[in-house]
């Protein structure tokens, strides 16, 4: 995610917006800049990298002003550069503008903007918004006096959102308008602070709370107009609102994760809203190409491939295994998952008509990095399911399909695999879809089952009280056996890593057929047993695996769909889940795994977010 800070008060803006980027670069970033307004005049400067380049640029050539944006850019649309860096201007550098989140109509908007021969600079869906407020200025009467030049900057504001499709959270300044920063919120967060003398405007409170506790969170659909003295509200009609301030009582520490103790927390409960920006722009509608376009996944490519090898590490690794069922199964087309480690080194079976898809959430992993080099080597096309825009995995594949889940700070990945999981679903149907394989119909209720996931998994979420009462009574367990059958086999496997990489618990994932061949050697009463046992064609399997289990004194938690009554008495805790397709089921299903996971790591006092031995990215072998 990006991180935008908005300062207009009477100290110098420079120091303050470089203070409140310092204060979001927890969010992750690959380049930075800032713009500043003074006596009608605009000026801009850009850096890639950190932050220390940016301060650098700015010692060598101060900036004067008191109005200003700042912007860390967590690239989606456009390499990192510092091309590519906000702010963004028109084309007369009179105004700049900033902004988190995917402009989903970009393209056709550039076009547009192209054709009225505006020019522009870099491969950003940001700049368009740039050149699209400036049109709309063009359309205005030209102000008489500052507080008519902010209404105007507005109005143009307002009406260029108007056209736009996507997520957005802007903030726009004009040498015109000198003191007055214009804002507007879809989807991404926007705060505004409200100082003595001064205002803010952030993606996240941490920017500016050293300053004032007292903010107002915009609403999607609402615009904000700022000055040094005043700070009004809009609705997306024009028609002035009112919000109520409130008072921030988190310390900064906390304050960066929203609140929440720890970002593991932070990043599980917002899968939701990371969820709608992996598929946003992607589904609708089905016609041949649509759900890829800007992967760049040719249809033909597809054809020609004879076999799919997805690699990965880790968490990655799982969800490329369900990748494997959801391509077997519904594009008809041979795949096989296989730990990055172990491809590099096995001499695999690899030609130009294997398609190799390299799921990372970093793209830094050594092992899965290797392995992709090792297949475009044998003449594969190599194909991404990436986080990181303009990682190192990125810039050595054919095709790209990003997550877009924004920065993951936990180790323990969250959101990133969620995000893995629906990028496979969109893959799998997109070249079902391409390869004819399946029925329109069947397409369409999936592609619309995956429009209910945001609502589906805050359901999910919504079993976290439960699962704090079971984790409760099993913190102290020493040992953990995860079983899970087809689609769920991975989700147990993850399920398992979870505990066991925050918990230090020794937990193990098993294919439930599995425990007849050993691991059903281990179940006795010191045993815990996780079943997932939602609905499937395998439910009569796993309910027999549940019940060998039991026999043997295992005390047993089991997922199952909500309803379900086959399983009364013959487990000791049921957590219920909403109906969903099987395709969807370990999206659904490892919710409250991690949850479970989280709370059981929490009250054995482990380090949640960093613990111990691991790093977040493993970059080397
Ligand atoms: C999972 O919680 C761990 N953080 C780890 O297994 C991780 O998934 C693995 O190292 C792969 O990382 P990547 O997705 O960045 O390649």
């Amino acid at each position: 995610m990006c991180g935008i800070i908005g300062y207009t008060g009477t100290k110098e803006a420079t120091p303050m917006l470089l203070e409140g980027l310092r204060r979001l670069e927890y969010r992750g970033y690959d380049s930075a800049g800032v713009a500043i307004v003074q006596e009608k005049t605009l000026s801009l400067v850009r850096s890639l990298g950190k932050l220390q380049g940016l301060e650098a640029k700015i010692l060598r050539a101060p900036l004067r002003g008191s109005t200003g944006l700042g912007h860390t850019r967590w690239a989606t649309h456009g390499k990192p550069s510092e091309n590519n860096a906000h702010p963004h201007v028109d084309c007369g550098g009179a105004l700049a503008v900033v902004h988190n989140g995917i402009i989903e109509n970009h393209g056709s908007l550039k076009a547009r903007l192209a054709g009225c021969g505006h020019g522009f600079n870099s491969q950003t869906d940001t700049e368009v918004v740039a050149h699209l407020i400036e049109e709309e200025l063009k359309g205005l009467p030209s102000p008489d006096s500052p507080a008519k030049a902010s209404e105007t900057l507005l109005q143009a504001l307002r009406q260029a959102v108007a056209q736009l499709d996507g997520a957005f959270a802007l903030a726009v300044i004009w040498s015109q308008a000198p003191g007055c920063i214009a804002a507007a919120k879809s989807a991404s967060p926007l705060v505004v602070g409200l100082g003595e003398g001064e205002n803010f405007l952030a993606s996240d409170v941490p920017a500016f709370l050293r300053y004032t506790r007292r903010v107002a969170f915009l609403d999607d659909g609402e615009l904000a107009l700022m000055t040094p003295s005043s700070c009004l509200f809009f609705g997306s009609d024009g028609a002035p609102i009112e919000k109520i301030a409130t008072a921030i009582g988190w310390d900064h520490a906390v304050a960066e994760k929203a609140g929440f103790p720890h970002f593991m927390l932070k990043e599980t409960l917002e899968q939701p809203r990371t969820v709608e920006n992996t598929l946003r722009g992607r589904l609708f509608p089905l016609d041949d190409g649509i759900l890829l376009r800007e992967a760049g996944l040719p249809n033909e490519l597809l054809r020609q491939v004879s076999r799919i090898h997805l690699v990965a590490c880790g968490t990655a690794y799982h969800a490329a295994i369900v990748g494997k069922y959801l391509l077997e199964r519904h594009a008809r087309i041979p795949a096989q998952a296989e730990t990055a480690s172990e491809y590099r080194y096995r001499d695999p079976l690899i030609d130009a008509n294997t398609l190799v898809v390299a799921v990372s959430q970093s793209g830094e992993t050594a092992d899965t990095l290797a392995a992709a080099q090792l297949a475009r080597r044998h003449g594969a096309k190599v194909l991404s399911v990436c986080n990181s825009v303009g990682s190192t995995l990125t810039r050595c594949s054919d095709y790209n399909l990003y997550t877009h889940c924004g920065p993951e700070c936990g180790v323990a990945s969250t959101k990133a695999f969620i995000g893995q999981l629906v990028a496979l679903n969109i893959l799998a149907l997109h070249a079902a879809v391409a390869l004819g394989r399946l029925r329109e119909g069947d397409a369409l209720a999936w592609a619309t089952e995956l429009k209910r996931l945001p609502s589906l998994i805050e359901e999910a979420l919504k079993l976290d009280s439960h699962v704090l009462e079971i984790a409760k009574l099993f913190w102290k367990a020493e040992h953990f056996i995860y079983i899970g059958r087809t689609l769920n086999y991975p989700t147990a496997i993850e399920g398992a890593l979870k505990l066991k990489e925050i918990s230090y618990i020794h937990a193990e994932g098993y294919p439930a057929g599995e425990m007849k061949h050993g691991p059903l050697a281990l179940i006795d009463e010191n045993m815990p047993v996780l079943a997932i046992a939602t609905q499937s064609k395998v439910f009569d399997k796993i309910v027999s695996n549940i019940e060998e289990a039991r026999a043997r004194g295992a005390r047993l938690i089991s997922l199952a769909t909500r309803g379900e009554r086959r399983l009364e008495g013959k487990v000791d805790h049921l957590l219920e889940l909403p109906y969903v397709s099987e395709n969807l089921s370990p999206i659904v299903n490892i919710i409250p795994l991690q949850l479970l996971a989280y709370h059981i790591a929490n009250l054995r006092g482990c380090d949640v977010d960093q613990p111990r031995n691991l790093a977040k990215s493993v970059t080397v072998e």
